[in-house]
């Protein structure tokens, strides 16, 4: 009965009730809640604070964004009012835009696809190449949504898809359902301490993981710890920038990586041979990345 009342008083709020009723729909972040509903994000977050400790909505971060999503499931009491809110007057136009803004967030996950393979050919090109390589035991290093780790599936022996996100990984198993790859291993777990055994594998990748992370020190060092000796690591890396709104729009924690200094932590975690690969994508773009790979001692 007391929880009912709470959330009867906590809905008692029209802005609230609306934010209540767009992340019914889709899972929604700050930034996006605050386009929706027009209110400053201060009263965004203060409303979100009150709904999740009134555990209506819960949070999950994905790709640095921290998401809320429903909590109620239809056989709690409160599920009533829920529907209520769903079903109510929508003065504001809140659908259409949340529509609007759901077919702009698609868009610019399959832009960010399409920029991965510019022109479609280097896939062709990958998979070619991937018929010279044995088969290895490779460990994908903060995976994502799984772009990359199908591509790495698709000629490894067993993929280890790694990410501290449940719902990237959700996504990232979702498509290598769909692409017909049953050789994934999918597991949530934090870089700097991985519940890996030593020396067993052959290949680490880490792309574009380790400005995401507190410690790249730590991560390359766990790197080396789960590589048989003579196993190879490669990392995708931004080059330094000063696009400091990528903290925190995106949650990256390093504005990208000077590659001398970055050879050098490969070198103190425990790989020889380390080699800098600069790539230089077309000059107005701030960020230019580069591939540094080594082997396990
Ligand atoms: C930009 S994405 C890289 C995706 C993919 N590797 C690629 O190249 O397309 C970075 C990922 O690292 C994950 N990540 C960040 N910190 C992590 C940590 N400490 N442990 C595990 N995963 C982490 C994030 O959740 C995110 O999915």
């Amino acid at each position: 009965m007391e929880a009912l009342s709470d959330a009867f008083r906590a809905l008692g709020d029209p802005t609230r009730l609306r934010i209540l009723r767009l992340v019914g729909q889709a899972p929604l972040n700050v930034s996006e809640l605050v386009s929706l509903v027009g209110v400053a994000q201060s009263s965004v977050s203060h409303h979100l604070a009150k709904l999740k400790g009134l555990e209506l909505i819960r949070e999950e971060r994905q790709a640095g964004f921290t998401y809320y999503s429903l909590a109620v499931p239809p056989t709690d009491p409160r599920w009533p009012l829920i529907r209520l809110a769903h079903d109510a007057e929508d003065a504001h136009g809140d659908r259409a835009r949340l529509t609007e803004l759901l077919r702009r967030r698609e868009d610019r996950a399959s832009l960010n696809e399409k920029l991965l393979e510019p022109g479609q050919s280097w896939m062709l090109w990958a998979t070619a190449l991937s018929t010279l390589l044995p088969p290895l035991d490779v460990v994908d290093f903060g995976c994502g949504t799984g772009v990359l780790t199908v591509e790495l599936a698709r000629w490894a022996r067993r993929v280890t898809a790694i990410d501290c996100s449940a719902s990237a990984l959700g996504q990232a198993q979702a498509r290598a359902e769909r692409e017909g790859l049953s050789n994934v291993t999918f597991l949530e777990a934090d870089l700097h301490e991985l519940p890996l055994g030593a020396g067993k594998k052959d290949l680490v990748v880490v792309s574009q993981s380790l400005h995401h992370v507190e410690h790249p020190e730590a991560v390359l060092a766990e790197a080396a710890r789960i590589l048989k000796p003579g196993g190879r690591a490669i990392v995708l890396e931004l080059m330094p920038h000063q696009e400091k709104w990528v903290k925190e729009r995106l949650g990256h924690v390093h504005l990208g990586f000077e590659p001398e200094a970055l050879k050098q932590q490969l070198a103190k975690a425990g790989f020889k041979a380390v080699s800098i690969t600069p790539y230089g994508r077309d000059g107005g773009d701030p960020f230019r990345v580069f591939l540094l790979t080594g082997v396990q001692k």
